[in-house]
């Protein structure tokens, strides 16, 4: 696991070896949790989108309307901290005006579930905004939180706020380091979670990546890390992501309707 950085500058196309999954209806059964299992989901902004959350690639995504380079990086942050504080800080207000979909709370159920059957869940997530938390979950966030900020002079942490002026830096109440920092993993930093990520993987035994198009390193290597221990791995987008390969079960469609199913069809069989 290293630094978090774009798939796609050092590696550009599909891979010729990957190939798209057998589907919903040509999978091998399912297997059933059992004791002593680990199950890892790995989420992105698909999950999201169901909720009224732009995600990132595609028609409409963050990255269409900002360059990763402006707003997402230390070195846009030096530069022109106003339009990066902007940029995170109207995100944040965005998230007063969403709720938790189904495709949250079937995980947040799958983590209540599972212990019954002396199995287990990690729930690692890409994502800023705090919908899994909302729904019940108990999430590795490995690139950050918006609604945190962070003071890069002497680490002080800032929760729990509820509305900022997009516009004003927020100084630190400890040592008064003009400008707070949003505590977003920007490209060039090291993610959150990995001790405790790698820890989940070296025991995966069901990996499901969800709503992720698999551009973005050290999350996009979890799917292939998952399928070399023996796992089996599922994913569910709207496309096929970059890094699915061939023995990897695609559930494709919105997260908030395959996901209800998924958990329902997994804790039955
Ligand atoms: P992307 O925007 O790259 O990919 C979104 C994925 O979600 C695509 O595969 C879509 O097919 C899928 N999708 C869209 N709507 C969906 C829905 N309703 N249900 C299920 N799937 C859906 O988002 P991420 O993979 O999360 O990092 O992006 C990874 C990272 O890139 C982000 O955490 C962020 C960004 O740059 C940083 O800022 C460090």
């Amino acid at each position: 696991m290293g630094w978090c950085g774009l798939r796609g500058l050092r590696y550009s196309g599909r891979d010729s070896s990957l190939q798209t999954g057998p589907t919903m209806s040509e999978q091998q059964k399912m297997e059933p949790p059992q004791e002593g299992d680990h199950v890892v989901v790995l989420t992105g902004a698909g999950i999201s989108a169901d909720s009224g959350l732009a995600t990132f690639r595609g028609g409409g995504g963050l990255w269409e309307g900002h360059r990763v380079e402006d707003v997402a990086t230390p070195e846009a942050w030096a530069r022109d901290p106003a339009t990066v504080w902007r940029f995170y800080q109207m995100r944040r207000a965005a998230l007063l005006d969403v709720e938790p979909n189904a495709g949250h709370r079937a995980l947040a159920e799958l983590e209540r579930a599972l212990p019954e059957r002396g199995a287990c869940l990690t729930l690692i997530s890409q994502n800023v905004d705090d919908l899994h938390q909302r729904a019940g979950s108990t999430v590795l966030s490995m690139h950050g939180q918006l609604q945190r900020l962070r003071c890069e002079t002497c680490g002080y942490f800032q929760d729990g706020l509820q509305y900022l002026d997009t516009e004003a830096f927020l100084p630190c109440p400890k040592c008064e380091d003009p400008s707070l920092r949003p505590d977003i993993v920007w490209f060039g930093e090291m993610p959150y979670k990995l001790e405790a990520i790698e820890n989940a993987m070296f025991e995966v035994t069901h990996f499901l990546a969800c709503g992720t198009s698999g551009a973005v390193y050290p999350a996009s290597g979890l799917l292939s890390t998952a399928r070399s221990v023996g796992a089996q791995t599922f994913v569910n987008a709207l496309d096929a992501p970059e890094n699915l390969g061939s023995r990897d079960v695609f559930l494709q469609g919105s997260a908030s309707s395959v996901l209800p199913r998924w958990v329902a069809e997994f804790l039955a069989s």
